[in-house]
């Protein structure tokens, strides 16, 4: 087999993608759904660092790596079971970790850390690849989640340009929301609207970079609005953890919640996404509905992740 031209390369920013790149990872994810297993990671181990609490990332790249044949190393709260924990540097770490495998995973409560971390190990001439697999708030990506988000729009809706996306929930702190309004400006003709309570809107590098790309942008506080006209709704959990001030978030949590009333006034072709977990701000009875495509988004994160290590490690 060829190496890919993501061989040896760090996956840090969902700008990382390009639409034709996009499309063949969707089109090995296809193929990683007929046939699960093979060996393209065999003698290859994966180091998981998470430093932030997850279920579906960590899990799902766990089970992409063992489906290939690869090995890995895992810590879940890096934290605290590390010698972070002893105020040992993010760098030193992350130097004597690349020493133990061949790519690391990387899940951080900073913006930038994956890029950090990618950086300091190239100065050092370590040619180690880094996953982001969500690092930050603000400023945060989570490019594999986008990678997936956007696997599950193709999919489901049939297309990925000239789409009604709305999105509800914390642009503010939204790492994966960041992630999926870059790659909605890969492609032509898509429109954003956004609702949220004011204090959670969406960075304004955001806006700048959606007409810089052609990204049509609505903002609005209520659901109502869109809800009928929509292709894509991709509701998101306000992120307590990520306010400085707890009165803050409890001046705003539960203001954004799409309950079964609403839902069923969207198109019957239409998608609820979420990148999970769900708070409160999904209704249960929600997912009796066909259009409640969550837990099939998440189903979609092992074989994109599959696609993407296969790219970035498969000799
Ligand atoms: C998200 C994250 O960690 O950014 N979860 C995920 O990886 N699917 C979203 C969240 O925590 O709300």
């Amino acid at each position: 087999m060829a190496k890919h031209r993501l061989y040896g390369q760090s996956i840090i920013w969902s700008q990382d993608f390009d639409a034709e790149l996009l499309e063949e990872i969707f089109d090995r994810a296809d193929n990683y759904k007929k046939y699960p297993r093979n060996e393209v990671l065999k003698e290859k181990r994966v180091i998981m660092l998470f430093h932030e609490e997850s279920t579906r990332t960590r899990f799902s790249f766990e089970a992409a790596v063992d489906d290939l044949g690869g090995t890995r190393i895992s810590t879940e709260d890096a934290k605290r079971f590390s010698s972070f924990a002893k105020g040992e540097s993010f760098e030193h770490s992350i130097r004597v970790i690349s020493n133990y495998g061949d790519a690391i995973v990387l899940r951080h409560s900073d913006d930038d850390a994956a890029m950090v971390a990618r950086d300091m190990l190239q100065s050092e001439g370590i040619w180690k690849p880094i996953f982001n697999a969500g690092c930050g708030g603000q400023k945060g990506q989570h490019p594999s989640q986008s990678g997936l988000d956007w696997y599950t729009i193709s999919r489901e809706v049939g297309r990925t340009h000239d789409l009604n996306i709305l999105i509800g929930g914390d642009p503010k702190h939204g790492r994966t929301i960041r992630s999926l309004i870059y790659l909605a400006g890969k492609y032509p003709g898509n429109r954003i609207h956004l609702v949220n309570p004011l204090e959670l809107s969406v960075g304004r590098d955001m806006l700048a970079y959606g007409h810089r790309h052609g990204l049509e942008f609505t903002q609005g506080t209520d659901l109502r609005e869109y809800i009928a006209d929509v292709d894509v709704i991709y509701m998101t959990r306000i992120q307590k953890e990520r306010f400085e001030n707890p009165d803050e978030y409890e001046r705003v949590k539960g203001s954004c919640r799409l309950t079964i009333e609403l839902a069923q006034r969207m198109k019957p072709g239409a998608i609820i996404m979420h990148p999970l977990p769900i708070v409160d701000e999904i209704d249960t009875e929600v997912e009796r509905l066909p259009q409640a495509a969550y837990f099939r988004q998440s189903d979609n994160g092992v074989p994109i992740r599959k696609a993407l290590l296969e790219m970035v490690l498969g000799e």
